[in-house]
């Protein structure tokens, strides 16, 4: 088999890449190692940055999203079960964020990747990178037993954290920044409504919880947990306590509790690999950078490498250029590295560190109060909830 790009990883980066190729009429194959259930099945992101909202809609998917999706333009902040209110859209000069989860987008992705000719390969086990030096570099897996090649011009490194696109950069090419932090966020997920009509990021003495949703009717709740805590040991009734505790009395008084039908723990990182390119490989998205999900900028982070990265290959396939390629990685990490310290302050500003003292608190404790009473400090914050441009 041939391609111009073979793109590893079906997540949101290499879905929404393969879509923006298929527009351009360039050439690509995506390789997934698990089926489509299993990527559409993850429960991950819920808050999409306008730069998600517009490639959804130049990508002519985005009517079931206009239709389902909440758009909102404010989020709240609780300081010890006191709430103020960030009016992004007045702060912004209009700008908003759209409540859509990742499993729907993926959902709209798959649809339309067969009748649209985006290639997906399903299964794909044992993935292996070759030659990603030269120009001709391959990429050869195996399926249902048989081995299998593919021949391309451009290899996309879309395959997530785990994946192994980054691990073909050699160790004294690739340059990593990294901080682990010391808890993780407990994630719950219930057909009951939420209790306010936005999102609430909430700091309180016993750590943070954050309250969001997926729609009127479903409930997305998370808790800051310890990283040894074990998912059995949270019975749904100890969690609706928890919660309650932690978003105060005014937002506790509307919480609606119910069985939960998702309850998973996931550990909290800020991650950079750079540069973003080797030779003829090209990572976006989780391969290269991961952000604690404070903030929701993770899956707005792989749409605006894989927005770029497209740009540069239509550049060098339809126009000959090889100078968008060139500039991917710096342009593509100036606009990670934004979205990385906005994530890490904010995961600092609303979470509780075992490691950290009253001093700390108390700073924390100003931060917050500084923020409910300045102007110029919602403004930093809701330009950069809302999503940087993309330059
Ligand atoms: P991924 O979504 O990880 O997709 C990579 C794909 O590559 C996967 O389908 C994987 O199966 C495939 N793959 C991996 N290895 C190989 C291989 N060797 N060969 C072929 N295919 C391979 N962000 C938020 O904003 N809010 C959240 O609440 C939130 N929660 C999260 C919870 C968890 C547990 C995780 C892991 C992430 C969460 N994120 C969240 C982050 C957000 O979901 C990611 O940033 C987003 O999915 C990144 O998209 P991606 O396409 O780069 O990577
Ligand atoms: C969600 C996740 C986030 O990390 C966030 O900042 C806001 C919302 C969510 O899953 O709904």
């Amino acid at each position: 088999m041939r391609t111009q790009v073979a793109i590893v990883g079906a997540g949101p980066a290499g879905l929404f890449l393969g879509h923006l190729l298929r527009q351009a009429g360039i050439d690509a194959v995506v390789l997934e190692r698990r089926d489509r259930a299993y990527v559409e099945g993850r429960v991950r992101a819920g808050v999409l940055e306008q730069v998600t909202v517009d490639l959804m809609d130049r990508l002519d998917l985005g009517r079931r999203m206009h239709r389902e999706g909440l758009v909102h333009t404010g989020t709240n902040i609780a300081a010890d079960g006191e709430l103020f209110r960030i009016d992004m859209a007045a702060l912004t000069g209009g700008a908003s964020v759209m409540v859509y989860g990742q499993q729907e987008v993926m959902k709209d992705l798959f649809d339309a990747a067969e009748p649209r000719g985006v290639k997906v390969i399903f299964d794909a086990e044992d993935v292996a990178l070759h030659d990603i030096d030269s120009a001709k570099p391959h990429v050869t897996w195996r399926k249902d037993g048989v081995e299998q090649r593919l021949d391309c011009d451009v290899i996309a490194g879309c395959d997530g954290f785990h994946g192994v696109t980054r691990a073909a950069i050699p160790a004294g090419v690739l340059k990593t920044f990294e901080r682990v932090y010391p808890f993780g966020w407990l994630g719950v997920l219930a057909d009951v409504p939420p209790c306010d009509h936005e999102l609430i990021y909430c700091n309180h003495e016993r750590g943070f919880a954050l309250a969001s949703m997926r729609s009127p009717t479903r409930s997305r709740y998370y808790l800051q947990c310890g990283l040894d805590e074990k998912i059995e040991d949270w019975s749904d009734d100890r969690f609706w306590d928890e919660l309650c505790l932690r978003l105060g009395d005014e937002a506790a008084g509307r919480v609606t509790r119910g069985p939960s039908f998702e309850k998973s723990i996931a550990p909290l990182r800020s991650f950079v690999g750079e540069p973003m390119r080797h030779g003829r490989l090209f990572l976006a998205g989780d391969a290269a950078h991961i952000v604690p999900p404070t903030g929701a900028k993770g899956m707005n982070l792989a749409v605006s490498d894989v927005v770029m990265l497209a740009e540069a290959l239509s550049e060098y396939f339809l126009d000959g250029s090889e100078a968008g390629l060139d500039g991917y990685s710096a342009r593509a990490l100036a606009r990670v590295w934004k979205a990385e310290r906005f994530s890490w302050w904010f995961t600092g500003l609303t979470h509780r560190f075992p490691d950290r003292d009253g001093f700390d608190r108390k700073i924390q404790v100003a931060e917050l109060d500084y923020i409910r009473g300045s102007r110029a400090a919602q403004v930093t914050l809701a330009e950069n909830y809302v999503g940087l441009p993309l330059v």
